[in-house]
């Protein structure tokens, strides 16, 4: 008599407990379009499409926080070419989302260090910010001139300086007043970093928010990333036992 094998029951969203934030190290547009003859910057327009469309679907799904890491403070050793081309993707999507945003139930936010952006951009990100303030939705974090490293440095100064000034006693200082300084103040760490692409390392994306995330590394290249791999890598994430040094 043949023995069957009891099929395993496939998972789907349905079935899991979500994460509460996301990160998404949106990497590989560059190999996406040398692998099409193309230059580096159509990869980054295809790639600034699939940014719409997770994001999008993140907020449909009822992701609470989502933070896509879209542009280093390594990333300004690149061409000019590429750079100019990138901060030019950024500028239509921050047009297109005051005037015409296809989910306004989104609270955009922007982290980094937004001080070397020029007038227009920062006007454009002020106003993105200001306007999605009172919304309800997702919390979209988009990092924009955003190193770990670089984050963490200003919250050092931020805080030697309040202890200078008898603002902060040096014995206060512990993790959570550390945090309250981060860009990301008040939001949960994330729980979950997807990173496309296939490359096992940080490349410095929220260097003290992820102390206990969950990685998902993917070998689909960004541009190429769908919905299906969203959920591919949520219900890995809903597999995975964490522990937080527990046992
Ligand atoms: C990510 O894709 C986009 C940015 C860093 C701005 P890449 O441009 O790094 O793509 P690869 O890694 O070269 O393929
Ligand atoms: C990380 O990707 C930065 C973004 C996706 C915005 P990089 O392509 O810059 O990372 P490395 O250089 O491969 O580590
Ligand atoms: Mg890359």
């Amino acid at each position: 008599m043949a023995i069957f094998k009891k099929a395993e029951k496939k998972l789907t969203l349905n079935d899991i407990v979500l994460p509460e934030h996301i990160g998404i190290i949106m990497d590989g547009n560059g190999r996406w379009a040398k692998k099409r003859g193309l230059p580096r910057t159509a990869g980054h327009t295809v790639g600034a499409q699939t940014f719409r469309k997770i994001a999008r679907y993140c907020s449909d799904i009822g992701i609470k926080h989502l933070t896509v890491y879209a542009f280093s403070t390594e990333n300004w050793k690149r061409p000019k070419e590429e750079v100019d081309a990138i901060m030019k993707l950024f500028k239509e999507y921050m047009i297109e989302a005051i005037n015409d945003f296809q989910d306004d139930s989104i609270v955009v936010k922007f982290i980094g260090d937004r001080t070397v952006f020029p007038d227009d951009m920062l006007e454009l990100i002020e106003k993105n910010e200001h306007d999605s303030k009172d919304r309800t939705g997702m919390v979209l974090n988009i990092a924009m001139n955003y190193g770990g490293r670089d984050e963490i440095v200003n919250a050092v100064k931020t805080l030697a300086k309040d202890v200078k000034d008898g603002k902060v006693d040096v014995n206060d200082i512990d993790d959570k007043l550390l945090s309250d300084l981060m860009y990301t103040s008040g939001q949960p760490d994330p729980d979950l970093i997807i990173r496309p692409s296939g490359e096992y390392r940080t490349s410095n994306f929220l260097l003290w928010q992820s102390a206990y995330s969950e990685y998902c590394i993917m070998d689909v290249l960004w541009p190429d990333f769908k919905t299906e791999d969203l959920d591919k890598a949520l219900i890995e994430f809903a597999k995975r036992n964490r522990r937080f040094g527990g046992i």
